[in-house]
């Protein structure tokens, strides 16, 4: 199976292929939704290829409680089934299952330079100071995230902003690759960042994002949170005591306010200044009761459908199980190629 070359002008060589991810280290939030599952289903619904992968092994960089680690894996699977993933039309798995990510960022680890990896915010963000004691896959995730990408020669990643260095990094080791064997191989992907809510901040504090693994659970909402819960996390958000203002630079030196009125635009499926069309004038005594209610509209149905699902788990593992075989499908001679190009021997019946 030879590429066609990628030639510049206007024909691509690479056919419109959509490849992201999400750990299951923990609970879906409202940030992974509105960051990321959300926008999964529109690209989805585009009509384009769509390939969604369970990072596995990326979650395992940081200790992971075997039985807990299978939990969330299958929650997050629910959460995508809930949001909208239709596993007919979208390939749905979890990594480990499909060899070809780890075999690939062997080759990657090969291919990108210690330099590069050194700076990475989110490794240094995740190891913090005692950087000696963080894992050597913590160091080395962004090359598995490359491989995750690559595998499927996928060309456009719906992501939050936060993994935009990461994608700049894929382009790097593509590029690299492609030039040290002299062969266009691998596509240059595009980032797609798009949307109201590429950075949902936390509502404990509008410069830090929100995380699944910030020890205050009042800092984000879970896709798992019943009304009251997300109600009551709105109620007590942190913002400040002035109206909202008729333009969005007014909202430049207030991130908690700014925060609020993105999450709103993207449940509602209207730009932020819209939104201040509606509440200019109005305080967060107003505005938060209509954030809650159109969160627990919008969330409410994905709920209740993920518990419904959750109640099933061999169902859930059967569908993971069936979306690697298709994903496997695509990846396999992807990664048996590229073992050629580097003079890997392949010569078993
Ligand atoms: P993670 O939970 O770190 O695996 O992230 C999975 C996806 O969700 C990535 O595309 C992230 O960029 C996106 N994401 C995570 N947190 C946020 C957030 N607070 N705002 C927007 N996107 C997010
Ligand atoms: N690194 C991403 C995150 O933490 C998750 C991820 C792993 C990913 N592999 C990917 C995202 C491939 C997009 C494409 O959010």
């Amino acid at each position: 199976m030879t590429e066609a070359p990628q030639t510049s002008g206007t024909t691509p060589a690479f056919a419109p292929r959509v490849f992201s991810g999400i750990q299951p280290s923990g609970g879906l939030t409202l940030g992974n939704y509105l960051g990321a599952l959300k926008r999964f289903v529109e690209k989805q619904d585009e009509g384009v290829e769509t390939i969604y992968c369970l990072v596995d092994l990326h979650a395992i960089t940081v200790w992971q409680e075997p039985a807990k680690l299978r939990h969330a894996t299958r929650e997050a699977a629910a959460g995508f089934l809930a949001a909208g993933i239709d596993p007919a039309r979208s390939i749905l798995f979890n990594q480990s299952q499909v060899p070809a990510h780890a075999e690939l960022a062997w080759i990657f680890n090969c291919v990108a330079r210690m330099g590069w990896l050194s700076r990475m915010t989110q490794f240094k963000d995740k190891a913090g100071k005692n950087r000696e004691n963080a894992s050597v896959g913590l160091f080395a995730y962004p090359n598995l995230m490359a491989a995750d990408i690559l595998a499927y020669h996928a060309t456009h990643v719906p992501v939050g902003e936060d993994q935009k260095q990461h994608l700049e990094l894929t382009r790097d080791i593509a590029i690299k690759f492609n030039h040290d064997y002299g062969i266009e191989f691998f596509p240059i992907v595009e980032p797609v960042i798009e949307g109201a809510a590429t950075r949902v901040m936390s509502l404990r504090d509008g410069t830090k994002k929100m995380s699944k693994s910030d020890p205050s659970d009042m800092s984000r909402i879970n896709l798992t949170d019943d009304a009251d819960a997300i109600a009551q996390k709105i109620r007590k958000a942190r913002t400040d005591p002035d109206p909202l203002p008729e333009a969005l630079d007014g909202l430049s030196e207030r991130p908690e306010a700014r925060n609020l009125v993105n999450i709103y635009a993207a449940l509602a499926d209207i730009s932020p200044a819209a939104v201040l069309q509606d509440f200019a004038g109005q305080g967060f005594g107003a505005f938060k009761p209509a954030l809650a209610d159109l969160a627990v509209e919008k969330l409410r149905p994905i709920n209740s459908e993920m518990a419904r699902l959750m109640d099933d788990p061999a169902e859930i593992d059967r569908t993971l199980g069936g979306g690697a075989e298709r994903a496997e499908a695509i990846a396999r001679p992807i990664v048996e190629r590229c073992f050629e190009i580097t003079g890997m021997i392949r010569s078993r019946g």
